[in-house]
C-alpha cells in the first residue's frame, strides 16, 4: 500500500523523490554521534521498520542548499492570480491538526513527503475560538469559516446572541447568519456539499442549518431537547426544505436515519424520525428530474450531463473509516471521499456561473475522539488524495481552492525516535524504564488501558499494539470518555485566484470573506468583476 501511495505520488509529479531509497542505512554510530545529548533515547527500536529512511544525499551540503535555492526561485517567480475565482472549493479536515499531518507524512513516504495541499503556495494561520470557549467544536468552527461569524459552542449558521439549546433562538431570522453556500446561490451561480459524515453533522449542516443545537438532526432529537418538533427545524428537515439546503446542486454524504421514520429502513437500518416522514421520498418528489443515489455503484454510473440536481446518501450514519471499508475490502460498494469529490466536481464544472463546493474529510476527527491514531490519520490521506484528484479536475486560473480544519487535538507527537521510524511505534524510555509511544494524546479513553495501579503498562505488551496497530487505542494522560479538541490554530493552504489573501494569522471567520472577495460573491468586499 505504501508502495501504491508513492508510485501514485511519482506519477502525479507534484512531489519528487529523486533516488529515494528508504532503506538507506549510513554508519549511525559515526553520523550520529550526538545522540549521546539524548541519553534516553531508546535506540534498540531504531531499525524496527527500516530507521534512518533518509535519501543519501540529503548528507551533502548541495541537497539542502539546491532544495531551498529551487524553492526560494520559484517563490520569486510566482505572479499573483487576480483573476475572479468562478469556482470556489472548500476542503475542510475535521480535526486536522499539524500534528495530524505531520503523522500522515510518514504513512505517504516520510518526514519530507508532502500531502497533495502541502504544496500550494499560500499559507495562513487560523485563529479557532469561538464565542463562548476557548477550545471549539466542529459546529460554531462550521459558522466562523463558512458564514463568517463567531458564534457559541454547539450553534450553527446563528449569532452568538441566540443561545444554545434554546428552541425558539434558533427559528429567529434575525439571529441567522448565511453561508457562503447561500451567497453563491442568490448569486445565481452553484453550489455542493461532500462529506464522510452524516450530512446533517456540523460541517456540512454549516452550509445551510441554522439550529442553536448542532444534535438536532432529527426531529426526535428535537423532542429529546424538550423542543417542539412542529416548531423547531431539524436540520435534515432544513437540507430538504431550507432556502439555502433545497438549491444544492450536489448533495453527497451518509446520515440517511435522519430522513426517515422509524417504521421505514434505508442502508438496513430504521430511520429516527418521529414524524414517520420519507424525507428522501420528498426530495426526490420535489422535481422528477432530481436523482437520488444509495450505492457507490449507483453513483459512479451517473453521467454527469444528465444530472439536475443530486442526492447521494450512502450509509445510515457516517461512512465507514477508510482503515475498515479496506479491511471488509468494500472498495467497490462505499464511495471514497475521493470518488465523491470526483463526481460532485464533474457535475459543478458543467456550471456556466460556476459553484461553491465544500468537501469534508470528516473522520480524522473521529478517529482522533477515540485515540485510534491510525484512523486519524489514514482518514488524513484519503482527504489529501481527494484534493490530489480535484487538481486534476479544475483549472487553477479560475478555481480556488481552500483547505483547512475546523479545530485541532490534543494528539501529539513525542521524541525522539530516528529518522523513517514507524510513526505508530515506539520513541523512547520513560524514567519508569517502560517504553512510550511517538503519539500519545493528553486525554481519552485509552487512560486505563495504560495504566494500571499508578503505573504505566508497557504499550508494546498491548495486544493491539502487538497484533493489529489499526485498532490500538494511543496512550491518554487523563481519563476522559472521548478525547477533547485541543485549541492550537489550523493551518490554511490555498491555490488558484487571490489565494495570496491567505497569509498570517487569520480569525477563523475571515476565511469566507476572502472567498467571497475572490469569487464576487457576498455583502461584503468583492474583486471586481470582469
Ligand atoms: C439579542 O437579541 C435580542 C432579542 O432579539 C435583542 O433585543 C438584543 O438587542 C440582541 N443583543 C445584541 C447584543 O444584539
Ligand atoms: C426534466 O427534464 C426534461 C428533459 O431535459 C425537461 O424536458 C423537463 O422540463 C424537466 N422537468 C422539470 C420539472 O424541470
Ligand atoms: C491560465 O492563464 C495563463 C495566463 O493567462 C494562460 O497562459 C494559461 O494557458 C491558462 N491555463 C489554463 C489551463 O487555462
Ligand atoms: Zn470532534
Amino acid at each position: 500500500m505504501k508502495l501504491l501511495i508513492l508510485v501514485l505520488i511519482f506519477s502525479l509529479g507534484c512531489l519528487a523523490y529523486p533516488n529515494m531509497n528508504p532503506f538507506v542505512e549510513p554508519q549511525k554510530e559515526e553520523r550520529f554521534s550526538d545522540f549521546d545529548m539524548h541519553p534516553h533515547i531508546h535506540r534498540q527500536h531504531a531499525t524496527k521498520t527500516g530507521g534512518f529512511a533518509f535519501k543519501e544525499e540529503e548528507l551533502t551540503s548541495e541537497y539542502w542548499m539546491n532544495n531551498a535555492k529551487a524553492l526560494v526561485e520559484e517563490k520569486v517567480k510566482r505572479t499573483l492570480n487576480t483573476n475572479k475565482a468562478r469556482n470556489v472549493i472548500m476542503f475542510l479536515g475535521d480535526g486536522m491538526s499539524h500534528y495530524s499531518l505531520a503523522a500522515a507524512r510518514l504513512l505517504i513516504g516520510g518526514e519530507d513527503a508532502k500531502l497533495s495541499f502541502e504544496s500550494f503556495p499560500y499559507t495562513a494561520s487560523s485563529m479557532t475560538y469561538c464565542v463562548d470557549v476557548q477550545v471549539a467544536d466542529s459546529a460554531c468552527t462550521a459558522t466562523a469559516y463558512l458564514s463568517g461569524v463567531k458564534t457559541n459552542d454547539g450553534e450553527i449558521g446563528v449569532n452568538a446572541n441566540a443561545t444554545y439549546e434554546s428552541c425558539l433562538d434558533g427559528q429567529d431570522e434575525s439571529n441567522h447568519v448565511d453561508s457562503i453556500a447561500a451567497w453563491f446561490q442568490r448569486a445565481g451561480r452553484s453550489s455542493g456539499i461532500v462529506t464522510t459524515t452524516r450530512i446533517t453533522h456540523a460541517t456540512p449542516a454549516g452550509a445551510y442549518a441554522h439550529t442553536t443545537n448542532r444534535d438536532w438532526e432529527d426531529d426526535a432529537e428535537v423532542a429529546e431537547s424538550g423542543c417542539d418538533p412542529q416548531i423547531v427545524d431539524d436540520i435534515a428537515e432544513q437540507l430538504v426544505y431550507g432556502k439555502t439546503g433545497k438549491n444544492f446542486k450536489v448533495i453527497l454524504g451518509g446520515g440517511s436515519r435522519h430522513f426517515i421514520g422509524k417504521s421505514l429502513t434505508e442502508h438496513g437500518t430504521n430511520g429516527n424520525r418521529i414524524d414517520e416522514k420519507n424525507l428522501i421520498y420528498a426530495w426526490e418528489r420535489m422535481d422528477p428530474n432530481r436523482t437520488f443515489v444509495r450505492n457507490r455503484a449507483e453513483l459512479m454510473g451517473l453521467n454527469p450531463t444528465e444530472i439536475k440536481q443530486l442526492f447521494g446518501l450512502f450509509s445510515d450514519s457516517h461512512l465507514s473509516y477508510w482503515i475498515d471499508v479496506e479491511r471488509d475490502n468494500k472498495q467497490d460498494t462505499m464511495p471514497s471521499l475521493t470518488d465523491m469529490t470526483k463526481k460532485a466536481i464533474e457535475i459543478l464544472e458543467l456550471e456556466k456561473e460556476g459553484y461553491f463546493l465544500l468537501v469534508e474529510g470528516g473522520r480524522i476527527d473521529h478517529g482522533h475522539h477515540r485515540t485510534q491514531a491510525k484512523h486519524a490519520v489514514t482518514e488524513a490521506v484519503e482527504f489529501s488524495k481527494a484534493i490530489e484528484a480535484a487538481l486534476a479536475l479544475v483549472n487553477l486560473n479560475e478555481t480556488l481552492i481552500v483547505v483547512t480544519a475546523d479545530h485541532g487535538h490534543v494528539m501529539t507527537m513525542s521524541g525522539y525516535a530516528d529518522r523513517g521510524h514507524d510513526i505508530f511505534g515506539i520513541a523512547g524510555d520513560g524514567t519508569d524504564n517502560k517504553p512510550y509511544m511517538t503519539l500519545s494524546y493528553a486525554n481519552g479513553e485509552s487512560f486505563p488501558q495504560h495504566s494500571l495501579a499508578g503505573e504505566r503498562v508497557d504499550p508494546e505488551s498491548l495486544n493491539e499494539y502487538i497484533n493489529n496497530i489499526n485498532e490500538m487505542k494511543f496512550p491518554a494522560t487523563v481519563a476522559r470518555e472521548d478525547e477533547t479538541h485541543g485549541g492550537e490554530d489550523v493551518g490554511v493552504w490555498a491555490i488558484g485566484p487571490w489565494s495570496h489573501l491567505f497569509q498570517g494569522t487569520l480569525e477563523q471567520n475571515v476565511i469566507p470573506h476572502i472567498m467571497a472577495y475572490a469569487s464576487g460573491v457576498g455583502d461584503g468586499l468583492r474583486a471586481c468583476d470582469n
